[in-house]
């Protein structure tokens, strides 16, 4: 009889985010190995020895070990992708589109061929247009391909309404829908603190404020950061994404996913609530919306769209 055999996470793109989902799941134990693929396999080596070094300082079981070729992903119950190329100067939108385009695909390509089974938990931006790619590309089911977005953007709407208030700490649940960039849509009407409804302790304008800030985000700490985007919030929120499918919680998060009739859209991506499980997204929730959530939504809908045909004009999906 065949031995079971531990859970195995692949994470393709080692850098910023890739290597710290790595060491979040290694400092909580989540999964028995985690396997790196970069395309700097020296800098990969180095990051995999001194997290697996860290587990045994923190006494987890976790080893963190690099995959130099493509067959090591082999039997990965989850692959997160990280593998992604930033914007540099004089480089347009659709440029970077079609560069990130071209790697989802090589990198999915692997994943089809050697992880056929599978979870992809996609990271790389634009967001919601590489789930997209991830899940045309490698022709899985779409409740096996799914977009981290959601979760980063309440965690930081929940973030921004805290030092609004100065208490609440950990008790407040933010909502977002939507794509994940400018288009976003932050929920007030859905967020509450510890059940208060954000409308009874904030006042209409400082909501204002709070959605404004959310949907720029990820852009106030490029600000600071000058060389690079955000990776700690990123990180735990793939992490917390992995950890709901290999233990089966079927916990509720907005995520990034393939859009089949759901609120009126068809052959999109976009974020909404869905229940994560063994199975990936094991449910989708739709949400009655207002007549301006409708159109907020609507607009994000549309902006994805918008990059999606840019690859089917360029003739990118075969
Ligand atoms: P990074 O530049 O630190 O890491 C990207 C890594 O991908 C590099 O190590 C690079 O060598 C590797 N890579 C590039 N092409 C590859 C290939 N073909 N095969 C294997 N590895 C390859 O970037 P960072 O900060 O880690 O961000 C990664 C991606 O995640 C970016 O696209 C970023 O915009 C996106 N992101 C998305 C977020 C979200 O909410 N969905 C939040 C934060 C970042
Ligand atoms: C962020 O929101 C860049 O998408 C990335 O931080």
């Amino acid at each position: 009889m065949e031995r079971k055999r531990g859970k195995k996470v692949t994470i393709i793109g080692a850098g910023n985010v890739g290597a710290t989902v790595a060491y979040s799941l290694a400092m909580k134990g989540i999964c028995h190995e985690v396997v790196l693929r970069d395309r700097n396999p020296d800098i990969s080596m180095g990051k995999a020895l001194d997290m697996s070094q860290a587990a045994n300082a923190a006494r987890q079981h976790t080893v963190v070990t690099v995959a130099h070729e493509a067959e090591q992903i082999k039997d990965s119950d989850i692959v997160v992708i990280t593998a992604g190329s930033p914007r540099k100067p004089g480089m347009s939108r659709d440029d970077l589109l079609m560069i990130n385009a071209e790697i989802t695909k090589e990198v999915v390509a692997d994943v089809k061929k050697y992880a056929p089974e599978s979870i992809i938990i996609m990271v790389s931006n634009p967001l919601d247009v590489m789930t997209y790619v991830a899940l045309k590309e490698s022709g899985f089911p779409k409740e096996r391909v799914v977009g981290m977005a959601g979760i980063l953007d309440s965690a930081r709407m929940a973030h921004f309404i805290f030092e609004k208030l100065g208490y609440g700490a950990g008790q407040i649940r933010a909502s977002v829908m939507g794509g994940h960039g400018d288009t976003m849509v932050p929920l007030p009407k859905f967020s509450t603190v510890a059940g208060v409804p954000l409308s009874d302790i904030l006042s209409e304008e400082e909501i204002d404020e709070v959605v404004e800030r959310t949907k720029h985000g990820g852009a106030e700490i490029v600000g600071y950061l000058k060389t690079g985007s955000a990776y700690y919030a990123p990180a735990k929120s793939t992490a917390i994404m992995v950890e709901a499918i290999l233990k089966d919680t079927k916990q509720i998060f907005p995520c990034g996913v393939y859009l089949n009739g759901h609120y009126g859209y068809s052959d999109v991506v976009s974020g909404v609530p869905v229940a994560l499980g063994a199975n990936g997204v094991e449910k989708l929730f739709e949400m009655t919306l207002n007549d301006e959530q409708k159109e907020l939504f609507a607009h994000s809908v549309a902006s994805v769209k918008e990059m999606i045909d840019v690859l089917k004009e360029k003739k990118f999906f075969k």
